[in-house]
């Protein structure tokens, strides 16, 4: 008797083990299609490295002698939380942050940056939704281009592009104001 209670006691444990296994993951099904549609958005995105308060702080750089007067050398690698407005000057309504990292990333003499980062709205129809940014940033180029790889909230499975000018920049202490017009296409939330 206490045999057979042992037994079932054994079959029962490893049944809930194996369902337990299993628990982690659902059944694979066809993701039906859905009609994506097209946003767009314009806006201004304000680095400021200079002051008491800068929105980009350097968190990490190479042990290496690096160009003289060379503010970032390859490695060097920054935090950010920089404010969204709608126009180019600072006072312009503030419609969300850029949170997240760059990482100066070129040997050569022209600044590359590796960014990844989080496009937070704060303000309008996407205020709780963001827009994520992992893409090589060429900032010597007048014209450039990053990828934005997904989102979340009303930006969930988004993808897209994002045209980059920039607006201001001064070479001495690394502020900039960076023109941004992005385009994305995403399931109707
Ligand atoms: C930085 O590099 C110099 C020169 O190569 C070396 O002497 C020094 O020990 C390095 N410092 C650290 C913290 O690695
Ligand atoms: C650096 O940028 C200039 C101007 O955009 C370009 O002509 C040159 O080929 C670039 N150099 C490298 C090594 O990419
Ligand atoms: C650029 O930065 C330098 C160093 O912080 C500063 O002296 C200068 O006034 C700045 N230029 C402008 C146009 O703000």
């Amino acid at each position: 008797m206490a045999r057979g209670i042992l037994l079932a006691w054994i079959v029962i444990h490893s049944i809930a083990i194996t369902s337990v296994h299993c628990r982690y993951y659902s059944q694979s099904k066809p993701y039906e299609p859905v009609k994506l549609q097209k946003t767009q958005l314009h806006f201004f995105l304000h680095d400021t490295l200079s002051g008491n308060k800068p929105t980009a702080v350097m968190v990490a750089s190479a042990n290496a002698t690096g160009k003289p007067n060379d503010p970032t050398p390859f490695g060097t690698t920054f935090a950010i939380d920089d404010p969204l407005t709608e126009g180019p000057e600072i006072t312009s309504k503030v419609i969300g942050n850029a949170q997240g990292l760059y990482l100066s990333s070129s040997q050569d003499k022209n600044l590359t940056l590796v960014m990844y980062v989080d496009l937070g709205f704060t303000r309008g129809k996407f205020k709780g939704s963001s827009l994520s940014v992992f893409s090589r940033n060429p900032v010597t180029e007048g014209n450039r281009e990053m990828a934005v790889v997904g989102g979340r909230g009303k930006f969930r499975f988004a993808r897209g592009f994002i045209k980059v000018k920039t607006n201001y920049l001064n070479i001495t202490n690394g502020d900039a104001v960076l023109e941004y017009k992005v385009t994305v296409v995403h399931p109707h939330p």
